[in-house]
């Protein structure tokens, strides 16, 4: 992909946070990646990807075809797990479609994977980082769980663990769970339990991150072939949304993780217990948030309550528009 991507001036502030987006686009994570990819308070090491909204094959498919049409296949992309730890995979496309990406002219991928397998490259970026990174995972748990069981010793290089999922209220995978915790319940306990600082971008402040049809419509008139083909996507991603939850446009979850991690204080967050239950079929992957303490147990999860929708939407559109 030609043309140059211009990017917003370096703010004159702190040098930019290092990040892995671990993700599997997915229509909001693609998005992710592009505010992933723009900002400059942030700098994408890599691109991971996970089994999720469509296979491992499809979803790293899906990562490159993005990355190719943003102009960034510098940026490498490693395959991580196929499916949960210990579950089969159950891939979400009655939302995003067989591909996990439908809806528009994507691409073909201009670039292939990197040889190393996910938690190998994020162990050895952590590890050659100069400064702690943050993990910015927007699909199920897997590789982190996985990253953590295989190298405690990288933990204090781990800034952050910045997650899109879970939920306080409905779930959209079940009545109780969201759908990236719903997938791998026993990746996101490990996770949860973790220790390090972990903040949670769950539905109940996503669900307030939702571009309208017509907004995403009119990314198609920035004049670029990115926004026309994320008008495209949006408007396939609407559909699902328009049918399950009467909603004029999507919530473009993973979005947001991104955008808590650039630290612009767009989105508001609390601290509280968070357990997922991994034991009951009925209510498998549901976050328990103990927002009134009653279990006594310490806080251990940084959760969104709420976001600046319309700065949020600005930081979306001036994103896309740095694209060719
Ligand atoms: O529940 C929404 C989450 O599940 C998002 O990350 C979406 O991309 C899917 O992975
Ligand atoms: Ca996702």
């Amino acid at each position: 992909m030609s043309g140059s991507v211009t990017t917003p001036a370096a703010p004159k502030g702190p040098a930019p946070r290092p990040i892995i987006l671990d993700c599997d686009p997915g229509h909001d994570d693609a998005l992710a990646m592009l505010l992933a990819l723009v900002r400059p308070e942030v700098r994408l090491l890599a691109v991971t990807t996970v089994g999720g909204n469509a296979d491992l094959r499809r979803t790293t498919r899906n990562a490159l075809a993005v990355l190719t049409l943003a102009g960034r296949t510098d940026v490498p992309v490693a395959m991580g797990a196929p499916g949960p730890l210990v579950r089969p995979l159950r891939v979400a496309d009655w939302v995003h479609g067989e591909s996990g990406l439908d809806g528009a002219d994507l691409p073909e991928p201009a670039a292939a994977p990197v040889s190393e397998g996910a938690v190998a490259l994020m162990a050895r970026l952590i590890g050659e980082s100069p400064t702690p990174v943050t993990l910015v995972p927007t699909g199920p748990l897997t590789n982190v769980a996985l990253l953590l069981r295989a190298h405690p010793e990288l933990r204090p290089r781990i800034a952050r663990i910045c997650l899109m999922g879970g939920s306080m209220g409905e779930g959209n995978a079940t009545a109780s769970a969201e759908f990236n915790i719903w997938v791998d319940p026993e990746a996101a306990a490990e996770v949860f339990d973790c220790g390090l600082p972990v903040a949670m971008m769950g539905l109940d402040v996503t669900h307030q991150a939702r571009v309208t049809v017509a907004e995403s419509d009119a990314w198609a008139t920035l004049g670029t072939r990115t926004g026309r083909v994320f008008a495209d996507l949006f408007r396939f991603f609407a559909r699902f949304h328009r049918d399950r939850y009467g909603w004029d446009g999507s919530p473009i979850h993973d979005a947001v993780a991104v955008a808590h991690v650039l630290d612009l204080g767009l989105v508001c967050t609390e601290p509280y217990r968070v357990d997922v239950e991994t034991t009951s079929e009925l209510t498998r992957g549901r976050t328990v948030v103990d927002i009134r303490g009653l279990l006594g147990r310490p806080p251990n999860v940084d959760v969104g309550v709420s976001i600046d929708r319309e700065r949020f939407l600005g930081l979306v559109r001036d994103a896309l528009a740095a694209f060719p």
